[in-house]
């Protein structure tokens, strides 16, 4: 199977029962993602085709906004608050803790593919910041030790 095979395979079941109007880019690059992990360039040119949208565009929309990552994440995809609730406690100590237990910087992912670390300006739980998420899941009231212990059984 080739790489273009990879992708146009997956999205073709995802383009089934769709116009392909230009109405329709977002909610496929949702889908691609859902499917796929990450939006690679090939599903960026296909959806630009099945849309009449050009590439550029479809490019542009999956740059803007941040939910839609164009390469591939960790298996275990890690948010850390930034947010002003988490900051006033303690949440940069937290962040300082994380990027040293796993060794990475914000935004990166780990070569072996077990982690990516983000940061976001809020999770949505202040009440119990600070507050971590790791594959959707918060974890909160955090110290620093906590927010490492989270990551020693982790595969
Ligand atoms: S500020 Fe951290 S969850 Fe809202």
């Amino acid at each position: 199977m080739t790489e273009i095979d990879a992708v146009e395979s997956p999205l073709r079941e995802i383009f089934a029962g769709r116009r392909g109007e230009p109405a329709e880019v977002i909610p496929l690059l949702q889908a691609a993602q859902e499917r796929l992990g990450y939006v690679p360039r090939e599903a960026l040119r296909v959806i630009a085709r099945f849309t009449g949208v050009p590439e550029s565009k479809v490019y542009g929309v999956a740059t803007f906004y941040a939910q839609f990552k164009l390469t591939p994440m960790g298996r275990h995809h890690v948010m850390i608050c930034r947010g002003t609730a988490c900051h006033v406690r303690g949440g940069a100590r937290i962040l300082t803790a994380v990027k040293r237990e796993l060794n990475l910087e914000e935004q990166q992912t780990s070569p072996d593919m077990k982690y990516t670390l983000e940061t976001v300006a809020c999770i949505g739980a202040c009440a119990l910041a600070p507050c971590l998420v790791v594959n959707k899941k918060v974890y909160g009231r955090l110290n620093p030790q906590k927010a490492t212990a989270i990551f020693t059984q982790k595969e």
